[in-house]
């Protein structure tokens, strides 16, 4: 089956056709900022460009930074706050006018992670922590995802984990990867000892990076990096509308 499959990031919205099947891109994959503010009617508009772009006339999952029960956002971390209670299927569905299934940005990549990546054939549980301008959180057990689990935003020292542990913390206070790491261990220690995973799949942009920050990492769980890297985003929002394909 082909999706086209958005992620919508902080910085940029990017998306590609995918085999759902192979859980590959069918092309590179195309990107246009985030419009500043990240408001509804913008991001749809550049969500119905990217559709625009591959001439696409089918079904279209979309990767989303907050969460998304039955198609709504309920939150808004790092986008603007009038996504809170906006039918985010419904928007995107006018903006391109093609079927879509809109669902958390990194359920949907650790659901790409779990099918062709680092997961593959993984039981127990299992975390994917998706590593950019926010911290986001997918939680597996024997293969099932636990939706919309927000453990970015647990509290590490008085002030939420994301504000010190993402990427855009680290870019932020001009940190080494060292010194950041430090403090993304802290917060892994405490994922650790809440959830005693099996494994730890690390995926988003600083991922890439792994061999830099790797040895500051001291956890009971297994830790691997993403294999998907930049790609689970788009591959796994493309899986997540197949259901959706199915229906039409
Ligand atoms: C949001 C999550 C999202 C994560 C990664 C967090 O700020 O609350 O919903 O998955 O960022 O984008």
């Amino acid at each position: 089956m082909v999706i086209l499959g958005v992620d919508v990031g902080g910085s940029g919205i990017k998306g590609a056709p995918v085999d759902t099947e192979k859980g590959v891109m069918l092309s590179e994959r195309f990107r246009i900022p985030t419009p500043g503010g990240a408001e509804p009617q913008a991001v749809a508009l550049v969500v119905g460009e990217i559709a625009r772009n591959f001439a696409w006339n089918g079904p279209i999952g979309v990767g989303f930074p907050a969460v998304i029960q039955h198609g709504v956002a309920k939150t808004a971390a790092n986008v603007h706050k009038s996504w809170i209670g906006t039918h985010a299927e419904d928007l995107l569905a006018g903006a391109t006018g093609c079927p879509v299934r809109v669902l958390n940005d990194a359920d949907v990549a650790g659901m790409a992670e779990m099918r062709f990546g680092a997961g593959r054939g993984r039981q127990g549980v299992v975390f994917i922590i998706t590593i950019g301008t926010g911290l986001g959180t997918a939680l597996f057990t024997n293969g099932v995802l636990v939706p919309n689990t927000e453990l970015g935003h647990i509290e590490m020292d008085g002030q939420d984990a994301e504000w010190q542990a993402s990427d855009a913390a680290r870019q932020r206070g001009k940190m080494k990867w060292t010194a950041w790491a430090k403090r993304f261990n802290r917060y892994l220690q405490r994922l650790d000892a809440l959830f005693w995973p099996d494994l730890f799949i690390l995926g988003g942009g600083a991922s890439k990076k792994i061999d830099k920050f790797r040895s500051e990492l001291d956890v009971h769980a297994e830790i691997v990096p993403a294999k998907l890297a930049n790609e689970a985003g788009i591959v796994g929002a493309a899986i997540a509308a197949e259901a959706l394909a199915n229906e039409h």
